[in-house]
């Protein structure tokens, strides 16, 4: 691209590692290194009096001052109990992500020379909304415009896409440090479409590593004898940790790997075979096996049987017990598809897309003399959109033909969670949560379903709005249903009971969800708009009040 346009930059904000893309000048998708020269920078933060050290130096000084030293946040994305101090302050999950994010961001504006403001974040395709916008404010707190956060398989998928001519079904296995995904996908014209997908958000490299240094820690206590526990110092932990990821990347190129521990003033030489690794670890393996016959199964229900393509991503898919595993478990070889920079690059190239559509909405609403935001692209007449794009190629230096292709792909996602109201259920006696939208239902979605009051001259409605990984429309709660919004609806005086109340969810692209009520006995409609946000509600409503104001579903 031309001096003038900034490209919009990919992050792939990762548990252990994080990496960042842009499209060239060449139109060619490029991991950006850091100023350490790495590809991927360890997603660690060190605090430092004022100052917040990031990436290699910090997973290194983890050892020395493990208390002030942060990892694994993504983990705790989203999440209102995290708690880390530093000097007496609060900081929360997506602070703490956005030193990573600028990190990352500083170093490639030094190496590329652009000025970088706007930006595409992945998330695990299973994050709610919570965790997707703990994400986006990361990115803003470090001076970013997010552009959009799109999910990690999608993103690999896109990066894999651009060059495949030919329509075809792909499972994206992706194994990362700290999360499992696994995701269905078609490639049929060019366009994506996310068929279903599912994950373990507690699965990934480190539960590989732990298993190392559970098994290191005990062959150190036979080894010297000692009645002494190396996993209760937080030095030698941490010190076990790097040792273990150290023996994993080894046993990767060869068979056997000896390691040192010390601890309480004795060292042990321990060796560690790939044999008894892929022994200690097979528990682990296995979930992910299982994980992917349930994403099968999914899939199959929704008319995909087969595929065609196994596209193994994220750095542990390195590990040679996957691909074995995989191969045995479904007949087909898997293909190991950049595992770390794919998810990267497929956001540089989303993030080129989002520019392009933007320039071309923008210019043909100046040759129309439509204001930017009411183009419609699609219904313009083809000339128009022709000329504007063969100008756009022109002035970003790239070739008709890719600008087209760019325009032309679509990308569908699916929902990876169900969002539903609780109710009253006047059949069951119970409250049940009903699920207007369901898991992996495509997006944009959007859904409508009729309630009734539950009492007489009810005043007011409360609608609860949870989300859930149940594949019902209906059940009881509470089971893993989590409470993102509350709202009230407020009713006419002395409708009877069984008055009915109409909810529409509306979920966007992006995972946002946007909710709202009406009340339909007068012709007179009530209308409530819930934006979920963050934390949505704090105080806890006593359950006996609940029930005076729910609604029911018969
Ligand atoms: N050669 C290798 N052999 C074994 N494991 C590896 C190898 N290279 C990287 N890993 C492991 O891969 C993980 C990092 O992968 P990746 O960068 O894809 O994850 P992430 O993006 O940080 O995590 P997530 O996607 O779960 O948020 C680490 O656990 C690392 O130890
Ligand atoms: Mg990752």
């Amino acid at each position: 691209m031309s001096e003038k346009h900034t490209p919009i930059f990919g992050i792939d904000l990762g548990t252990t590692y994080s990496c960042i893309a842009y499209v060239d000048e060449y139109n060619r998708p490029t991991v950006v290194p850091n100023s350490a020269g790495d590809r991927t920078t360890p997603s660690v933060v060190q605090f430092d009096g004022d100052e917040r050290i990031v990436g290699k130096e910090a997973k290194n000084a983890s050892l020395l001052y493990p208390d002030t030293t942060v990892e694994l946040i993504k983990r705790e994305m989203g999440s209102k109990d995290y708690t880390f101090y530093y000097q007496g302050e609060k900081y929360t999950p997506e602070e703490i992500s956005s030193y990573i994010i600028r990190k990352l961001v500083q170093d490639a504006a030094q190496y590329t020379g652009y000025d970088i403001r706007d930006v595409v974040i992945t998330c695990p395709a299973y994050f709610g909304i919570p965790e997707r916008e703990a994400t986006a404010r990361a990115g803003q707190i470090a001076g970013l415009n997010v552009r959009s956060i799109i999910n990690e398989p999608t993103a690999a998928a896109i990066a894999y896409g651009v060059h495949e001519q030919a329509d075809q079904v792909v499972l994206v296995y992706d194994l990362g440090g700290g999360t499992f995904d696994i995701t269905m996908i078609e490639i049929k014209g060019g366009n994506i479409t996310v068929i279903c997908t599912d994950g373990d958000h507690f699965l990934g490299g480190r539960n590989w590593d732990e298993l190392i240094v559970t098994y290191l820690a005990e062959q150190w206590q036979r080894e010297t004898g000692s009645s002494e526990d190396p996993l209760d110092s937080p030095e030698t932990l941490q010190d076990l940790y790097l040792r273990a990821e150290q023996a994993k990347y080894t046993l990767t190129q060869r068979d056997r790997t000896d390691v040192s521990v010390a601890h309480a003033g004795q060292r042990a030489r321990i060796t560690l075979t790939r044999e008894k690794f892929d022994e200690l670890t097979e528990p682990l393996l296995s979930r992910t096996v299982a994980l992917t016959r349930q994403a099968l199964a999914e899939a199959a229900r929704r008319g995909y049987t087969t595929f065609d393509q196994l596209l193994l991503v994220g750095g542990s898919s390195r590990m040679p017990q996957v691909s074995r595993r995989l191969a045995a478990e479904f007949g087909i070889e898997p293909k190991l598809f950049e595992p770390d920079e794919a998810v990267a690059k497929g956001a540089a190239i989303f993030g080129q897309k989002l520019l392009l559509d933007q320039e071309i909405r923008i210019r043909v609403a100046e040759a129309t003399g439509v204001a930017p935001e009411e183009v419609d692209v699609q219904a313009t007449a083809s000339p128009v959109v022709e000329a504007v794009q063969e100008e756009i190629a022109r002035d970003y230096g790239l070739q008709i033909g890719s600008v087209k292709k760019q325009a032309e792909t679509q990308i569908v996602n699916v929902t990876s969670r169900s969002f539903g109201v609780v109710a009253w259920s006047t059949q069951l006696q119970a409250e049940v949560v009903s699920n207007l939208i369901r898991r992996n239902d495509p997006l944009p979605a959007s859904a409508t379903q009729r309630f009734g009051t539950r009492e007489l001259g009810q005043a007011t409605a409360l609608i609860q709005i949870v989300d859930n990984l149940s594949t019902s429309s209906q059940y009881e709660p509470p089971p893993a249903s989590r409470l993102i919004a509350e709202a009230e609806l407020r009713l006419p005086p002395g409708l009877p009971a069984g008055s009915p109340v109409e909810i529409t969810f509306d979920l966007n692209e992006q995972g946002r969800l946007h909710a709202h009520a009406r009340e339909l006995t007068h012709g007179q409609e009530v209308e409530v708009e819930i934006e979920t946000e963050l934390g949505a509600t704090e105080e806890e409503i006593a359950a006996a009040e609940r029930r005076a104001r729910s609604i029911v579903i018969s």
